[in-house]
């Protein structure tokens, strides 16, 4: 989870809503499971931010909000803004947003940011955005951004969640995805989604750390081993999955890259307490 700068912005008297936040309306929310939801509200028509990149989120139910970190998991094209939460029992900001409705406003800072971009990577052939349970949001964007096919000959999603249900906002993006006007086309030649589960019976079993150690990924999706000349990974999920999916792209010879140094990995965390 990201770090939450303490709010101290002038306070609009009108509107009580702090100069460096936007009070958007809430146009859609989808529950999957009793821990993970969607969530959609209305773009602000200024609101600018590159695929990949996370905004500050709070409710406006307190004199001080609590923010945190939610990647922006829509388009940088689209009229809205889409954002997959988790529910934390007793979270200071999650136990309230689990229960938004449509025509609720959420707070959302002006200022997108994070690593988690196409310019933070170096040109290659192929690029591994490798997620975990609400990981996979700054991939949701990415994965509809023309740039990335531009980009990349090939987009490998893998998606590992402890329990089967817990894929279904990632099954049901690229489900959409397919048929999708703009980017239908790239995604049908380019994009191959790779769910697995760790918890419960499903065709793919297991962590990627271990389906990659193993090879059983590669042999799956019928690639080479990852190298440095070809291959890009992204990464996106809690510390410890960080911390894992670094190790293992070091290991085969891929070097993490910010937005001043691209690099052939970037990593972010999208993960909310
Ligand atoms: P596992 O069930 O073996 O812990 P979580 O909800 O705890 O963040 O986990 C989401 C998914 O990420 C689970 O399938 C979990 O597998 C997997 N996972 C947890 N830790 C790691 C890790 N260090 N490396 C790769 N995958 C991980």
């Amino acid at each position: 989870m990201h770090d939450t700068a303490p709010l101290s912005d002038a306070v609009d008297a009108a509107t009580h809503i702090p100069a460096g936040v936007y009070a958007e309306t809430v146009t859609e929310v989808q529950h999957y499971t009793d821990r993970l939801f969607r969530f959609r509200i209305i773009r602000p028509a200024a609101f600018r931010f590159r695929s990949g990149e996370f905004v500050m989120i709070g409710l406006p139910n307190a004199e001080r909000p609590v923010y945190r970190a939610y990647s922006i998991a829509s388009p940088s094209w689209d009229e809205e803004i889409e954002f997959f939460s988790i529910k934390v029992p007793g979270g200071p900001l999650t136990e309230h947003l689990q229960r938004i409705r449509v025509g609720d406003t959420v707070l959302m800072r002006k200022k997108p940011t994070g690593t988690l971009v196409l310019d933070a990577l170096l040109p290659g052939k192929r690029v591994y955005m490798f997620s975990t349970g609400t990981g996979i949001a700054p991939f949701a964007s990415l994965v509809r951004d023309p740039e990335t096919y531009e980009k990349f000959d090939e987009v490998i999603l893998t998606h590992t969640c402890r329990e089967v249900a817990e894929l279904e906002y990632g099954v049901e993006l690229v489900r959409k995805l397919m048929d999708d006007e703009l980017v239908g086309d790239l995604a049908r030649a380019q994009l191959r989604h790779y769910p697995t589960v760790t918890r419960e019976p499903y065709p793919v079993m297991g962590r990627t750390t271990e389906l990659m150690a193993s090879g059983k990924l590669f042999a799956n999706l019928g690639v080479p081993p990852i190298g440095p000349q070809d291959d890009r990974g992204m990464i996106c999920g809690s510390m410890a999955m960080l911390r894992d999916t670094r190790e293992a792209l070091e290991g085969y010879g891929l070097i993490e890259g910010s937005n001043a140094q691209p690099g052939s990995f970037v990593v972010e965390r999208a993960f909310v307490d």
